[in-house]
């Protein structure tokens, strides 16, 4: 996600500012700022792009002050340029804010403050911050910032300097991770470690509700409610490549642990209180998804493999047919398309060529498209009708992990709001559903307390060439994403099959000791793919079945099984995914290979 960092001490700010954001710059960005509190007052200077175009606009006119603060900006609300770029400002320059998460309530706060007489200048979440605090400053910047956070609602880590008050910046964390660093005459702010490791290694952890006062001697921790608090002081021992990684040892495993609050980002202002689904900032309105008679989605490799489990989900929830094509085939496949069809395309980067030219070809033939993408800005988001942007953040390991699970929230939510635009759902069934979503996050966590079981099965089949995955339904559009990122990190060859199908030929291959992965976590198949789990489990396979807590039966014939929570049948590969993710993972790091960088991959392909 974005990148935070503050300083206030004895040295001339713009230079430490320039080198935390460097440090962030691993993280993925669209663009960057800082603002000083110079001789003259707040004076800023921001970009699009990368940081070294900052640091050219900061050469022609250098800003000099002893207290700053700086952004590297991941779109999510409005596209990334100069003007939606942080730190934003009140309308008098007197108060500047960087922000790292999401305003769900922005548009509503901005319409009140508009009432109010303040004017935007961006189209960003962010802006409504440093309205708000101008509004409550009566002579007291921390008082003024505790206000102005109590109306917000979302994920906010934020660094406020203010011209009132430039002995001082502020910094809040509710729902977005921001660390204090303490120096000697100097402190910092910082939304991860390694943006002010290079100054500091003794830091304090601000949690959820916590707020930080710093001064250049001092730091003052209180909550809120403007209680002083007392926290321990922590020694950061991780080098500089540890701490970009979080302190994992890559950053796929990174992602993984972050699916979590991605899940959470994904549905963050979506939700609405327990009876609803709405995607402020798009226009796809109910009246339009009553006009569809036919969905075509479109999609690569991973993305691909979410449009799988979309298709089922929009047609188990609208009953509105839905095909599904590789998008470098379906440009060339002569598709009917007519007025009628929605399609939607899914792409993680927003690049991808074979995506790009699909969509396109599908809006020559007067088709409306939907873009599900993670990337504000991208040409599949320029390109789009309309588009509902996950909320994964920057991914950075070439193996897809939080942007494929947050695809999958994606089209829970947009089955969900079709459904209810076509009333093909009740609105208790909606609620209920709903509550499931908002648990899914708590359950992810759940699993990824339980690695080291994982670790062990993936020694097991670390060694072998060959493996078979098979499930049913959801589980088998699963399969193909678990076999992929077997395949892409491990380069065990590995096939994902359809578990009925197999007897139809492939089970030729099956012999003493092959592996077969066994997804069986849809209720009505298990016992179908408890069938199949026989067949090959009666020629010599070696089975580990996936399944859900509770179904213990599969212990009598599976080698091993690993459990995940229950869930609506249709959100389960979303937890189901989790400790597939992490089989290839561990099975590709016991076999020594560069999980980040898998060979003869690249993180977006941008030719056909
Ligand atoms: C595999 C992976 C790729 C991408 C595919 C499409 O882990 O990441 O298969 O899913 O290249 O990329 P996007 O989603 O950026 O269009």
């Amino acid at each position: 996600m974005c990148g935070i960092v503050g300083y206030i001490g004895k040295r001339d700010s713009q230079g430490i500012l320039l080198g935390g954001l460097k440090k962030l710059e691993y993280r993925g960005y669209d663009s960057a700022g800082v603002a000083i509190h110079t001789k003259t007052g707040l004076e800023l200077r921001k970009s699009k792009g990368r940081i070294s175009e900052l640091e050219t606009r900061l050469e022609a006119q250098p800003l000099s002050g002893f207290a700053g603060i700086g952004h590297t900006r991941w779109a999510t609300h409005g596209k990334p340029s100069d003007a939606n770029s942080h730190p934003h400002t009140d309308n008098e320059m007197n108060i500047s804010v960087v922000h790292n998460g999401i305003i769900e309530n922005h548009l509503q706060l901005k319409a009140e403050l508009e009432q109010l007489g303040y004017r935007f200048v961006s189209e960003t979440d962010t802006e409504v911050i440093s309205h708000l605090i101008a509004h409550h400053y009566k002579g007291d910047l921390p008082e003024a910032v505790r206000k102005a956070v109590s109306h917000l609602r979302g994920a906010y880590a934020i660094a406020v300097l203010s011209a009132h008050e430039p002995d001082k910046l502020i910094a809040v964390r509710w729902a977005s991770p921001l660390i204090i660093g303490v120096g000697e005459g100097e402190n910092f702010i910082g939304s991860d470690i390694p943006a002010i490791l290079e100054h500091t290694r003794s830091v304090y952890i601000l949690n959820d509700g916590e707020m930080a006062v710093l001064t250049r001697d001092n730091v003052e921790l209180m909550t809120l409610e403007g209680n002083f608090i007392a926290k321990q002081l922590l020694r950061i021992e991780w080098d500089f490549v540890m701490a970009e990684k979080g302190g994992y040892d890559t950053f796929m495993l990174k992602e993984i642990h972050e699916q979590p609050r991605a899940y959470r980002d994904t549905m963050r202002g979506r939700l609405l209180e327990g009876t609803g689904i709405s995607f402020p900032g798009t226009s796809l309105s109910a009246r339009q998804i009553r006009g569809v008679k036919h969905i075509h989605i479109v999609a690569c490799g991973t993305a691909y493999h979410a449009a799988l489990i979309g298709k089922q989900v929009i047609e188990r929830l609208t009953r509105i047919p839905v095909e599904v094509d590789l998008a470098s085939e379906y440009r060339y496949r002569m598709p009917v398309i007519g007025a009628n069809t929605l399609v939607i395309a899914v792409s993680q980067s927003g690049e991808t060529a074979d995506t790009l030219a699909a969509m396109r070809e599908a809006k020559l033939a007067g088709a409306r498209v939907l873009a599900i993408t993670n990337v504000i800005g991208s040409s599949v988001a320029r390109e789009a009708d309309d588009i509902l942007f996950t909320h994964a953040g920057p991914e950075i390991a070439v193996a897809s992990t939080k942007a494929y699970s947050s695809q999958l929230i994606a089209f829970y939510m947009l089955g969900l709001f079709m459904a209810r635009s076509l009333n093909t759902i009740d609105r208790a069934a909606l609620t209920e559903m709903i509550a499931m979503l908002e648990r899914l996050p708590y359950q992810v966590e759940r699993l990824l307390e339980d690695k080291e079981s994982i670790r062990r099965i993936a020694e097991r089949i670390s060694g072998r060439e060959h493996l078979f995955f098979i499930g049913r339904g959801l589980d088998y559009s699963l399969a193909m994403e678990a076999s992929l990122k077997l395949k892409e990190i491990s380069y065990i060859h590995s096939e994902a099959y359809a578990a009925g199908e197999l007897k139809h030929g492939s089970l030729a291959l099956i012999e003493e000791g092959t592996p077969v992965i066994a997804l069986a976590t849809q209720e009505l198949l298990l016992e179908k793919t408890a069938s199949n789990i026989k067949e090959v489990k009666a020629r010599g396979a070696y089975v580990i079945a996936l399944t859900l807590e509770g179904n213990e039966e599969l212990e009598k014939t599976a080698d091993q099984v690993i459990y995940v929570p229950r869930t609506y049948s249709l959100f389960t590969p979303s937890v189901a995914v989790v400790p597939l993710q992490l089989l290839a993972y561990y099975a590709a790091s016991i076999r020594g290979h560069d999980v980040d960088k898998p060979r003869n991959l690249a993180k977006s392909v941008t030719v056909e």
